[in-house]
C-alpha cells in the first residue's frame, strides 16, 4: 500500500499533522504502537488538557536554536486552536490567566482530533510497530508488524521521553541518527524536585502545603530563570507550577533560592508589625502570611520566635534574609517517570523551519515533543504541537 504520507504517532502533533494533510488532499496513514490515540493528551492537565496559553509565543521556548519555532507558531496561532476547539462545542475555562484548559475532560480533545482525522480521511491504526526505516526511490518504506507500507513521506511525531509506562520511546531520536541528523542532550523537564533525608522529612510533614513564591536556581552563585508561581511540598519533594518551571533550568548540584514573601519587603513588613503590635510573636505574624503549617516549620528551623518587641533589627533583617532567600538543594527530580516533556531532542539546525522536512532529504520529517524545542508549563507544549503538526501537515 502506497500512501502520500504516513505519520508515526497518534499524539497531539501526530493527529493535527494529519487531518491537515488529509484536508490537503494527502493519502494518510497514522500509526501508533499504544492501544489508544492521544494517551498524553488524555492524561494532561490533570485530566482536563491545558490544550493552549493564549499568550504563547516563541519566547515561551527553550532550544539550541531558538529561532526555529517561529515560524510555524506565528502561523498557527493559539486563537486557530480555540476557534477549532468551539467549533466542536468543547466547553473550556481560563484558569490561571492565558491558560485554557477543558471544563469537562481532556477526552474532548482527543475526540475532536479524532473526529477531525476521520472526516480529513484519514486511516489510522493503532497497536502497530515498526522494525525498520528504509529510503525508497524517491520516498520511504517502513517494515511495520503489520507488513510493508511505502509512502511519499515520513513524519515522525513520537514525542518525547516522558512517561516511558505511557509508550514514550527514544524511537525518534534513534531514527533521526539514522539518517545522520544529530540529537541535543535530553533531560527531564517540568519535573518534581526529589529532596535528601533532612528536607525530604520536612517536606512529608508539610505535605499537601502550598504558597506562591518566586524562585531562581543558582549554579555556583548564578541565578539562572525566574518564576513566580505556586509551591507544593509532597511526600517525595518539592512540586507545584513554580518547581516545574524552574526544572527546565535546574542542574544537579544548583540551589534553589526561593522567597516565601515575594512582592513584599519582609524587613520593613516585620518592622511594622512591631510597632503596631509589639506583644505580638513573630510566629503569629508569620502564621498570617503564610499557611501555618509551613509557618511553624520555619520558627522550628531558622529558631528565634519570640516577642516582636524583644527581636531587634539585626534579628528582624536575619528573618526577612531567611524568608526571602529560602535555599534548599534538591537531591534530584522525579525523572522521565513523571516529568511533562523532555529537554532537547533532535537538533533543529538540519530540519526546515517552514515544512519540517530534513535538508537533503525531504521525504524525512519530524514535529512536535521529538525535536529540540520544549515549552514552559502553561499550554505552550501543545501550542507547539498544534504549530508544528500544521505546519508540516500542509507541505507533505
Ligand atoms: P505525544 O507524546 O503526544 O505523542 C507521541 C505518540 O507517539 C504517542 O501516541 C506514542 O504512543 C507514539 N509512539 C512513541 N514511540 C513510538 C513507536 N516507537 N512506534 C509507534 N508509536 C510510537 N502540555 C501542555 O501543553 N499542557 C498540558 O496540560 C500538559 N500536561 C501534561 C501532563 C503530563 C502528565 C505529561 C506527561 C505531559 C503534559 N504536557 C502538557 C506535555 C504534552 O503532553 C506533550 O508536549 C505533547 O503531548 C507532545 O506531543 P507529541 O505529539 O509530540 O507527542
Amino acid at each position: 500500500m502506497t500512501y502520500d504520507a504516513v505519520i508515526i504517532g497518534a499524539g497531539a502533533a501526530g493527529l493535527m499533522c494529519a487531518l491537515t494533510a488529509g484536508y490537503a488532499g494527502r493519502r494518510v496513514l497514522v500509526i501508533d504502537h499504544a492501544n489508544k490515540a492521544g494517551r498524553k493528551i488524555l492524561m494532561s492537565g490533570g485530566g482536563r488538557c491545558n490544550f493552549t496559553h493564549l499568550n504563547s509565543s516563541p519566547a515561551n521556548f527553550f532550544s539550541d536554536n531558538p529561532h526555529f519555532c517561529i515560524s510555524a507558531l506565528k502561523r498557527y496561532r493559539p486563537e486557530h486552536f480555540v476557534e477549532l476547539v468551539e467549533r466542536h462545542g468543547v466547553d473550556y475555562v481560563e484558569k490561571t490567566p492565558g491558560q485554557l484548559f477543558c471544563a469537562d475532560s481532556a477526552k474532548e480533545i482527543v475526540r475532536v482530533l479524532l473526529t477531525e482525522c476521520e472526516w480529513a480521511g484519514v486511516e489510522l491504526r493503532l497497536k502497530t510497530s515498526v522494525e525498520r526505516i528504509e529510503r525508497h526511490g524517491e520516498g520511504m518504506r517502513l517494515l511495520t508488524s503489520s507488513g510493508a507500507i511505502d509512502c511519499g513521506a515520513l513524519v515522525v511525531a513520537t514525542g518525547g521521553l516522558s512517561i516511558p509506562s505511557m509508550g514514550a520511546t527514544g524511537f525518534g531520536f534513534d531514527l533521526a541518527r539514522q539518517f545522520g541528523l544529530s540529537v541535543t542532550e535530553t533531560r527531564p523537564a517540568l519535573v518534581p524536585f526529589t529532596l535528601t533525608s533532612q528536607w525530604k522529612a520536612r517536606a512529608e510533614a508539610l505535605a499537601g502545603v502550598a504558597c506562591e513564591v518566586s524562585v531562581r536556581t543558582l549554579r555556583a552563585g548564578e541565578p539562572r530563570g525566574h518564576y513566580r508561581e505556586p509551591l507544593l511540598f509532597t511526600h517525595r519533594g518539592l512540586s507545584g507550577p513554580g518547581m516545574l518551571q524552574i526544572s527546565s533550568f535546574w542542574e544537579p548540584g544548583d540551589e534553589l533560592a526561593i522567597d516565601l514573601l515575594p512582592g513584599v519587603d519582609a524587613f520593613e513588613a516585620l518592622c511594622a508589625a512591631r510597632r503596631e503590635t509589639p506583644r505580638r510573636q513573630l510566629s503569629s505574624w508569620l502564621a498570617e502570611q503564610l499557611p501555618r503549617r509551613l509557618a511553624q516549620g520555619l520558627v522550628e528551623w531558622h529558631g528565634g520566635d519570640g516577642v516582636l518587641a524583644e527581636r531587634g533589627n539585626a534579628e528582624l533583617a536575619a528573618w526577612a534574609a531567611y524568608l526571602g532567600d529560602w535555599r534548599i538543594k534538591p537531591a534530584g527530580t522525579e525523572g522521565w517517570r513523571t516529568a511533562e516533556v523532555t529537554m532537547g531532542g533532535i537538533d533543529t539546525r538540519a530540519v526546515s523551519s517552514k515544512t519540517f522536512a530534513v535538508e537533503g532529504l525531504p521525504q524525512l520529517r519530524f514535529i512536535g515533543e521529538v525535536l529540540d524545542v520544549t515549552g514552559e508549563l502553561g499550554g505552550h507544549n501543545f501550542q507547539w504541537a498544534w504549530a508544528s503538526g500544521v505546519a508540516c501537515g500542509g507541505a507533505v
